[in-house]
């Protein structure tokens, strides 16, 4: 089955500004906080609801789509066959904790494992990064250009600096190279923001130790449109259904990040 991409991003980006008014009407009223993997790890009730408010939606109006949510409220996917939303209700979860800014909605579709559509939004700054496969990027609705290439030491990537000073991050020591050879870095604390806003030239070039399929999907629709690259640290492929390093960039500086710094562990 094929689909009008174009009408269905409409469809998403429908369903994306009604989850974020759901978001933004949670801050008038105390919300439950837990945590997952460890203390840090946190997770709400509105992360939650947000999940299962786009679950609904597709299984209603497209049930023969599959789901891919961190939050788990569907049933686990091996495979991405067919038509796959993939999903992070709220990216930069800590940030809606505690700032109430720098969290973003991201939504890709995925049809046969090829990136359709990816949405980013960015909730309290009103900034939609969207694209759809072959019809360029866009922030708001205005077109992204293809980025333009800087060399590294002119270039600001983003980084969280936790990495750099974990004992068991095997990166380490290439991770503390890379920082001192670049311009700067920055650390927003949503990587779907950071991966768009490198679609946007806002970044050069953006990293993690760790990210999943949800973190990125929409990001690499963006990517993919304005000509940057992504792949894990060691420069393969990224999966969509599991958990990997993470390096993004402008072309010659992804290449160059991966081969000189991330590529080989020191
Ligand atoms: C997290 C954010 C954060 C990144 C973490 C992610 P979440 O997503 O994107 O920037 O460093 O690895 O897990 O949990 O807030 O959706
Ligand atoms: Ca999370
Ligand atoms: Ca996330
Ligand atoms: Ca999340």
């Amino acid at each position: 089955m094929t689909y009008d991409w174009q009408e269905l991003e409409k469809t998403a980006r429908k369903w994306t500004y009604e989850a974020a008014k759901i978001i933004k009407d949670s801050f008038s009223r105390p919300i439950l906080i837990e945590s997952k993997s460890n203390v840090n790890d946190l997770v709400t009730e509105v992360d939650k609801t947000i999940e299962s408010f786009f679950y609904e939606k597709i299984s209603e109006t497209y049930p023969e789509h599959f789901f891919l949510g961190e939050e788990g409220v569907a049933e686990e996917l091996s495979s991405l066959e067919g038509t796959v939303w993939i999903i992070d209700p709220i990216d930069g979860t800590m940030n809606f904790v505690h700032q109430k800014y720098n969290f973003a909605i991201s939504v890709a579709i995925y049809h046969e494992g090829v990136g359709m559509i990816g949405l980013v939004y960015d909730v309290m700054t009103d900034e939609l990064f969207h694209a759809t496969n072959g019809n360029g990027a866009y922030i708001n609705g205005e077109p992204l250009v293809p980025v333009k290439e800087r060399p590294l030491n002119e270039s600001i990537i983003g980084v969280n600096a936790k990495w750099l000073v974990e004992e068991k991050n095997q990166y380490r020591n290439p991770l503390k190279a890379l920082v001192r050879d670049v311009r700067s870095t920055r650390s927003i604390g949503s990587a779907a923001i950071e991966i768009a806003y490198l679609a946007a030239d806002r970044l050069d070039g953006y990293l993690s130790v760790n990210l999943s399929p949800w973190d990125y999907a929409a990001g690499l629709v963006l990517l993919n449109e304005v000509g940057c690259k992504a792949s894990t640290f060691h420069g393969e492929p990224l999966s969509l259904l599991l958990p990997s390093t993470f390096i993004a960039g402008k072309p010659h500086l992804h290449k160059e990040m991966v081969s000189s710094y991330v590529g080989e562990e020191l």
